[in-house]
This record gives C-alpha cells, structure tokens and sequence, in this order.
C-alpha cells in the first residue's frame, strides 16, 4: 500500500482504529477521522512508533453536520492529490430519537447520509487515482430492515434496532448503487458486513446499553476481537484478489449475499433522489 492514500472515517476507535493499525503496517498513507481529538492524535502518535508507516494525519469532523462534512472533504482534498482507497466506517446505533444539528434523524444522519455526501465530494479525488476502492461498512442489521427510510425520521414512529437497521441497508444500497452509476470506470464500491465485533459501539447509550451488545454476540458465539473484524476492510483495501470486483458484500474476507431489498435496484435509485435531496448535492456521478 505504499504510496496509495487511504481514507478512514470512524479510526478513533473499535473496528475503523484497528483497520488503520493494518494499513498502516502495510505502509499506506492514511487520513483518519473521528470527533475524538485527543483519541485521533494518540492514534497517530502511536502509529508514528509503531509502524514505519507512510503520512499519518488526523482530520476531526462530526459527520452527523453537514457542514462538517463538507469542511472535512474540502481539507482533504487540499491534502491529497488523489484518493486511492475510502472506508466509509464510522457509525452508531442511538437508544432514542434524536435529531442531528440539520434536523435529521441521527442514525441516517450518522451513517448514511454522512458518507454519501463524503463519498461524492471526493469522487474526482478517486477518480484521480489508477485505480481507487470505495469500501462502506454496513452490519447483518440491514437484513431485517424494510427500506421505508422516512419511517423512523418520526420522533413517534422510532425504533432504535429499525432505525439502525435501515441506516445499515442505506449503506448497503448505496455502496451497489454507486458500483452501479461507476460500471466502467476505475473506481469500485462494495460493502462489509464485519460480524459482531467487541468494540466501543452503543457505549455512547450506556453502560447497560453496551453490554447488551456485546452480551448478544457473545451468547451466539459470534463476537470477535476488532483486529479481526477490520481483516475483511484491509482485504478489501489491499488485495488483488478482489481487484475490479465492484456492488458486492463481503464478510470474513468472502462475498456474502444480502438482503434481497438490499438489491432492489429501483428501491436504491429512489434512495440516492431522497439523499441527494436531503444533502443539497447535484448529482454529480450521474
Ligand atoms: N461492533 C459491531 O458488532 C458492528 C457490527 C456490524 C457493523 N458495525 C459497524 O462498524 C462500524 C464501526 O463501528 P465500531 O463497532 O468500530 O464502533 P465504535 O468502536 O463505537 O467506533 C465508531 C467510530 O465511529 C466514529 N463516529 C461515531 N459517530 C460519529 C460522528 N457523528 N462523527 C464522526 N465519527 C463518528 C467514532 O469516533 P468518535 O467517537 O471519535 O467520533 C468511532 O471512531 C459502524 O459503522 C458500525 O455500524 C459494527
């Protein structure tokens, strides 16, 4: 991976901090985000001895604003002359409903409609390298999600397992949609689901709220550490063996099917108007 600029959201911590910890070692250069200052600049710190990494820089952005968003895109494009690889990781799950500073429900906001703005004012950034990968982490949450995204936007209508599993399958749809307006170009866009993974996610509800997480996973015998649930997203990252594959889901380093909503073409055209709409974007990889 030297020489080639990775982009990481949500590498303060759990499954994105341990893929940047990987791809560091692989000699990558790499732009990590978080909110967590102080977590982000011990990251690098680290990195920095640790590793005889490539450039390791830490941009702050909350990806639930908009206009962080934005600022975050337009420093990293002042930075990068390209950008080779895009982890679209950071994510959340939230116990009740909330409303991000742009009025939109957190969850969507988070995890959605955060990468879906990040990944379109970069494309020309990825479009400008030899060849680039566009990697989103969705969850197995996404399979039992309905796909009716404007639901849960409804303080009465919420539900903290739907709404999270919706934002899951918008990350799903969108990473096959863009593999899909991409057809042809050296750009792919393909989807994790990274498995139960004992990481800090939804200690941000509570203590109780955390354990139940990891107590789920746990009990199916299914939770693992987060240096093995980032292996899929380095492999994704790195490998020539997944070279020029494009609109896939992969998990333990495998394709995996997904949901058949998931693969609704018409469904996730009709997503990318709603978020367009709900970022003020033109369609700029039409
Ligand atoms: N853990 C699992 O079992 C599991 C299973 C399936 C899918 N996933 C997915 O994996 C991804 C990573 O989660 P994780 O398990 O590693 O959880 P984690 O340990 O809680 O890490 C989440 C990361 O996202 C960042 N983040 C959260 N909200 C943010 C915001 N508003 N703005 C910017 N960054 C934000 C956090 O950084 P700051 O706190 O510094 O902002 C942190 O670096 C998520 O998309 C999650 O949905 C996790």
């Amino acid at each position: 991976m030297k020489g080639k600029t990775c982009v990481i959201t949500g590498a303060t911590s759990g499954i994105g901090r341990a893929a940047a910890v990987q791809l560091g070692r692989l000699w990558a250069d790499l732009i990590l985000t978080g909110r967590d200052e102080r977590r982000g600049a011990a990251l690098v710190r680290q990195l920095r001895r640790d590793h005889a990494s490539g450039n390791v820089h830490f941009m702050r952005a909350d990806l639930s604003v908009q206009r962080e968003v934005r600022e975050l895109a337009a420093a990293i494009r002042s930075r990068c002359a390209r950008v080779d690889v895009l982890i679209n990781n950071a994510g959340a799950r939230f116990d009740t409903f909330q409303l991000s500073p742009d009025n939109i429900e957190l969850t969507f906001a988070t995890n959605h409609l955060s990468h879906f703005l990040l990944t379109l004012l970069l494309l020309d950034k990825l479009q400008a390298a030899e060849v680039a990968r566009v990697i989103t982490v969705s969850s197995g949450a996404h399979g039992s999600a309905c796909g009716d995204f404007e639901r849960y936007f409804r303080a009465e209508n919420y539900d903290r397992k739907a709404a999270y599993g919706n934002s899951k399958l918008a990350n799903m749809m969108f990473a096959y949609e863009l593999a899909r307006r991409l057809r042809g170009t050296k750009i792919t866009s393909n989807a994790v689901d990274p498995g139960g993974v004992a990481t800090n996610f939804a200690r941000n509800n509570g203590f109780m709220s955390w354990m139940r997480h990891i107590g789920y996973h746990a009990l199916k015998r299914e939770l693992v550490s987060p240096k093995k649930g980032a292996e899929t997203i380095v492999f994704l990252a790195s490998s020539t063996v997944v070279e020029g594959i494009s609109g896939k889901c992969f998990s333990r380093k495998r394709e995996v099917p997904s949901s058949p909503i998931s693969q609704d073409a018409e469904a996730a055209k009709e997503l990318w108007g709603l978020s367009l709409e709900m970022t003020g974007l033109d369609d700029l990889s039409k």
